[in-house]
């Protein structure tokens, strides 16, 4: 399409002057039978509702409408039986009024979406982001915002630049126009407009592990957004067995929920061939899909996935399966956990090759294992420091405290280390344990 017809066709989106004359942007139907009249009809308010993947009877959920404007959405949401939480980033008069005249309990908060992960409103199972997206500077960071505060499901609605087109280019790269000035529907505040490709690839990057297209139509489409994996099959075959759970960037146990981070796995399976397709691992019940995945060696497999979104401070629950399979064991990952490290006390070393206590050889490929008690749950390979006299070892593996809270260490020891009577020092959350004895051979 040339320039100037597109140019034409986003300005041709202005719907400000029918919004001046009505006053209203949604219609409604009052319980008293009285008429309102907005820019959106009431059929056509209908039609979208009743595309959403939910049940009829909303009782017992949780609904987050966000840019709930004159709030049609939020107060079908209540009617239905829903506890409902309404957001804009203005107070919008209309909606003020309305919840007045409906006696409305829906909780109202005048709060702009990127405030909303500090705004300690909890997690909804239902999340409604209806024609906000394109009016945000930042819709990807938006839409994970939108992922960490969903539980089951989240309905994103937006302007898209070929809802009537997409089918013809499917193999296209997607694309996001952006809008610095007034370019669509004339309007300062709107900023983007994804293709429909784009649409389901930023909802799918900002976290949703099922992205379903509900409904595509000329410059808007519908696409519900799933936090959890389909349900496992009713035959099931041998699930993996999950050996390593890790921050990839470490290979520690520790995440960062404010950094952008991935879980690496290592499992077992005597699959012949995996393809990361075949792949469902879970935190905390929340899907994740992997973007890597491959054998290490015999029945060794190694594979990567973005850290779930929304998890909060504390122990998560990983574990995996494969798409007809049943769920592996489960490991655990810690997630803004701070370090509580008590008095560390060195209970012993020892050879990691021979086994010989007290020593240790000094070579390529040479470690040490040593046992000591008082690090914390959550003490891993980035957190805990081993020295020999001054010299600090590279650390390879910190196991979880066992029953009597005695936790395992292995650490290199290079040829370079110079022979003889050493001092073994462990490090950990600004604690050090007293010196121990270690003869370097
Ligand atoms: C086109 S209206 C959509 C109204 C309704 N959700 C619907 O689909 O019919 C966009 C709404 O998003 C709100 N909005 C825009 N930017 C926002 C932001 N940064 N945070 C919260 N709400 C925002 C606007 O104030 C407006 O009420």
């Amino acid at each position: 399409m040339q320039a100037d017809t597109i140019r034409e066709a986003r300005k041709r989106q202005d719907h400000s002057h029918e919004l001046a004359e009505k006053g209203w942007y949604h219609s409604f139907e009052l319980p008293d039978g009285t008429l309102i009249d907005g820019v959106n009809p009431l059929p056509r308010l209908r039609e979208r509702f009743a595309r959403f993947p939910i049940p009829d009877d909303l009782r017992g959920k949780r609904v987050l409408d966000i840019g709930a404007w004159d709030g049609w959405f939020s107060f079908e949401a209540e009617r239905r039986g829903a506890g409902v939480t309404a957001v804009d980033c203005f107070e919008a008069p209309n909606f003020v009024e309305l919840h007045r005249r409906l006696s409305s309990k829906v909780d109202y908060r005048v709060l702009e979406i990127y405030e909303l992960p500090a705004a300690g409103l909890g997690k909804f199972d239902i999340v409604f982001l209806l024609g906000v997206l394109y009016h945000l500077r930042h819709p990807l960071l938006a839409l994970e915002i939108v992922c960490g505060l969903t539980t089951d499901v989240a309905i994103v609605e937006s302007f898209v630049t070929d809802g009537d087109t997409w089918r013809e280019h499917t193999e296209n790269i997607p694309t996001l126009e952006f809008y610095e000035g007034f370019e669509l529907a004339n309007q300062y505040d709107n900023w983007a407009g994804p293709s429909v490709a784009c649409l389901l690839a930023m909802c799918r990057a900002a976290g949703f592990v099922r992205v379903e297209l509900l409904h595509a139509e000329p410059y808007n489409a519908m696409v519900a957004c799933y936090r959890r994996w389909e349900p496992q099959p009713a035959e099931t075959s041998a699930p993996p067995q999950l050996m390593f759970v890790a921050n990839n960037s470490d290979q520690g146990i520790n995440f960062s929920s404010g950094k952008e981070q991935y879980i690496a796995c290592w499992f077992r399976s005597s699959r012949e061939t995996i393809a990361k397709e075949d792949l469902r691992l879970e935190v905390d019940g929340f899907g994740v899909a992997a973007y890597y995945t491959g054998r290490t060696q015999d029945d060794w497999w190694a594979a990567n996935f973005p850290a779930a979104r929304g998890l909060t401070p504390g122990w998560h629950n990983v574990r995996l399966r494969f798409a007809d399979s049943d769920f592996s064991n489960v490991l655990r990952i810690a997630v803004d956990l701070p370090l509580h490290v008590g008095r560390i006390v060195c209970q012993g070393v020892r050879d990691a090759a021979n086994g010989k206590s007290g020593e240790v050889t000094g070579t390529e490929g040479g470690y040490l294992t040593c046992w000591v008690t008082g690090l914390a749950e959550n003490s891993d390979r980035n957190n805990v420091r081993v020295f020999l006299d001054g010299r600090r070892l590279s650390v390879h593996w910190v196991g979880t405290p066992d029953a009597d809270g005695v936790s395992q260490i292995n650490a290199a020891v290079p040829g370079i280390v110079p022979k003889g009577e050493r001092m073994l020092r462990i490090e950990c959350g600004g604690v050090s344990s007293e010196p121990w004895t270690v003869r370097v051979v």
